[in-house]
């Protein structure tokens, strides 16, 4: 009897369908963090003591059959810990990355786009066979607002204290009145934090999305912030001539369905001793590198089909950098290329962003 020259090892087979089934597991324990951050279930938990589903389910003026099921699957994933006879309570080192906004670990922003992020799989099959993708506004009003939660902690806590005087000479500046651009700036709250600092400058939002200048808008008059202007750049895009004292881009070139463009206005943008600050994501050289040695990966690749490679090629003969693509070695040739002579490398301790001082 012929040897099967391709035999099937069936423990293999049951440790990839574990593996895989992990990944259904994550999905749907996703879902369920979006459900409570949404319905404010983490924030209830925050400083409490153990509670029972039906404590939870009163102090959230929630149904507790639901809560008493969330919390038992929330307990399943090890994200509540299980405290027996019916009592649930969150960790203070889970609290943090689920419950405190303004903590520099919060994660739950991340979660909160996850249906409209979920709901583009609909739509990206056509994607696949025209090879167009999609511009950030097909995620609604949630997308900006998901990607303005899950980015903000770094803003609020690193941006001014910690990032902004490793730059030379940048804080000077704005002490005395500079003109300041934020490009890619979504819902405008890097600017926010630095305009409130720097109350003699001037800053300059510009975006592509309706959804996330809407938001920008909003966040500037609750703040009650003047020096901010925002601009739509598809029709009042950076102005020619050298302006900006700084300019600044967060996770957004590789968005860009044409980078290269827009990163040569930047330079004309800038004033002879201006710097651009780009913020990135760290991406390795090559993708067995990544492969290799990037945990991230995994979703940051997935993150790249569901939203950046999709709006980096939502229009015809777009870039699509994809999630990963903007890494140190592109940044390098892509500035340089377009006149920029200076590239200094900073590690402002963040797993998923890389930041670079580029000067003219
Ligand atoms: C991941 S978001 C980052 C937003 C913001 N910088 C932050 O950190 O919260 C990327 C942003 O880039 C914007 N974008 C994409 N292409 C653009 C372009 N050509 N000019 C300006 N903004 C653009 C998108 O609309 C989106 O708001």
């Amino acid at each position: 009897m012929a040897t099967d020259p391709h035999p099937v090892d069936m423990e293999k087979v049951k440790a990839n369908a574990e593996r895989i089934l992990g990944f259904l597991g994550g999905a749907v324990v996703s879902g369920m963090i979006y459900l409570g951050d949404r319905l404010g279930l983490y924030q209830a938990l925050q400083g409490s003591e153990p509670v029972t589903s039906g404590d939870l389910a009163h102090k959230t003026r929630l149904h507790e059959r639901w809560v008493r099921e969330w919390l038992q699957g929330q307990a399943a994933a090890g994200l509540v810990d299980y405290k027996g006879d019916g009592h649930f309570a969150l960790s203070p080192e889970t609290a943090i990355v689920l419950a405190d906004e303004n903590n520099l670990m919060f994660l739950a922003g991340g979660f909160c786009a996850l249906p409209q992020q979920m709901a583009v799989l609909e739509r990206l099959p056509e994607s696949f066979k025209t090879g167009l993708g999609l511009p950030y506004d097909v995620l609604g009003p949630e997308g900006a607002r998901g990607i303005e939660r899950f980015l903000s902690p770094w803003f609020r806590t690193q941006l001014v204290p910690v990032a902004l005087p490793k730059l030379d000479g940048v804080v000077a500046k704005m002490q005395t009145g500079a003109s300041v651009a934020d490009v890619g700036c979504g819902a405008g709250v890097a600017l926010l934090e630095m305009a409130k600092t720097y109350p003699k400058s001037a800053f300059h939002g510009y975006d592509i999305s309706t959804y996330a200048l809407a938001r920008a808008e909003e966040n500037k008059t609750k703040a009650g912030v003047r020096n901010i202007t925002f601009h739509d750049a598809r029709r009042d895009g950076l102005p020619e001539g050298q302006g900006f004292d700084f300019i600044t881009t967060f996770d957004c070139i590789h968005d860009m369905a044409h980078p290269d463009t827009v990163i040569r206005a930047i330079r004309r943008a800038l004033k002879p001793d201006g710097t651009w600050l780009i913020a990135d994501i760290h991406g390795k050289r090559t993708f067995e590198e990544n492969l290799k040695d990037n945990p991230l990966a995994p979703l940051m690749y997935g993150f790249s089909v569901l939203c950046c490679m999709s709006s980096a090629l939502s229009e015809p003969g777009g870039a699509g950098l994809g999630t990963l693509g903007f890494h140190e070695g592109v940044a390098r040739a892509m500035t340089a290329e377009a006149g920029f002579s200076r590239f200094k490398p900073h590690d402002f301790d963040n797993p998923i962003n890389a930041y670079y001082e580029v000067r003219p």
